[in-house]
Parts: structure tokens; sequence; C-alpha cells
């Protein structure tokens, strides 16, 4: 078969996680067998797959949406909303734990009384980890409702999550 050649992709933003996403289609030549691969790479890096990343997936490696949407939502491991009504995604990529991710993990885990992966009982947090999000240069990096900050104190991250919380 033929192989495919590389489509020209455009990016929905800015935003490096998208570029994650890619790299990961295009090491498989946006090849349709890529498609777990890929949504693990998302939701490792979105904490979850919302519409725009499955239309993303669908349209590069070319494999219909009502497939893409099959897959996600027949493994558990995926999630295709947050749980909370926001979202604190830690980056716990070799930069960022270097540079204290595992604190600001305890910090969080500790005043919530949650786990990685877990939400608050109101249904207000939800706290996630990712990997890499391409940002290391500001590391340690959080991506809060779905913004990357960067160089992310202790005490600030925990100020901005109690102004979440009601
Ligand atoms: S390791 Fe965290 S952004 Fe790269």
């Amino acid at each position: 078969m033929a192989k495919r050649t590389n489509p020209k992709v455009d990016f929905p933003s800015d935003d490096k996680r998208w570029k994650i996403l890619n790299a990961t289609m295009k090491r498989n030549g946006y090849e349709g067998h890529a498609l777990i691969e890929t949504l693990h790479t998302a939701q490792d890096s979105f904490g979850y797959l919302d519409g725009d990343v499955l239309a993303f997936v669908a349209k590069y490696l070319n494999v219909s949406k009502s497939k893409v949407y099959g897959v996600a939502t027949f493994y558990h491991y995926f999630n295709l909303k947050p749980p909370g009504k926001h979202t604190c995604v830690i980056c716990t990529g070799t930069a960022c734990y270097i540079k204290g991710a595992d604190q600001l993990i305890h910090d969080i885990e500790d005043k919530y009384k949650i786990n990685l992966g877990g939400t608050t009982l109101d249904g207000e947090l939800s706290v996630m980890e990712t990997r890499c999000i391409g940002a290391c240069s500001l590391a340690p990096a959080v991506v809060l409702d779905g913004e990357i900050i960067g160089n992310v104190e202790e005490n600030d991250l925990l100020k901005t999550l109690s102004g979440w919380m009601v």
C-alpha cells in the first residue's frame, strides 16, 4: 500500500499540546493504526478528549469521527470530558519533575484530600497529570482550565485553586 504523504496540518491554536499530538501521528505516518496511541498521547497531554481533539485526530489520521468516538468511549482509560468543573493538569515530565512537580502534587493532594486523577467531592476541581507538554523551559508547568502556566510556585497555585472553590 502506498505510504500517505504528510498532510499540511492546521493547528487549532498555538497550544503546544497540538504539536505533541501531531508528532505522534507523524511518527506513525498519519496511518489509522496509530489511533489508539494518538488518543493516549491526547489524553496524557490534555487530560481528557474533547470534541476538538477527536475531530483533529479523525481528520489527520483519515479515520471517521464515529470510529474515533467509538474507540474513545470503548476504553475506560479515556475521559471524554473533565469530571470536575475546573481542571488542574500537572506536568510530570522530566524537566517539571526536577523543578518540583511532585511537591505541587503533594500540596494539592494534601489540601484537597484527593489523589491524582481524582475530583473533589463538590465536583469543583479535578487534578490530573500529563507527560511533557512542550513547555520545559517554563518548568514546572501546569495547565489550568486549558491554559498553560509556567514557573509555577506552590503558593500561587494553591491560591488560584482556592479562588476556584465556592
Ligand atoms: S517536562 Fe513539563 S513541560 Fe516538558
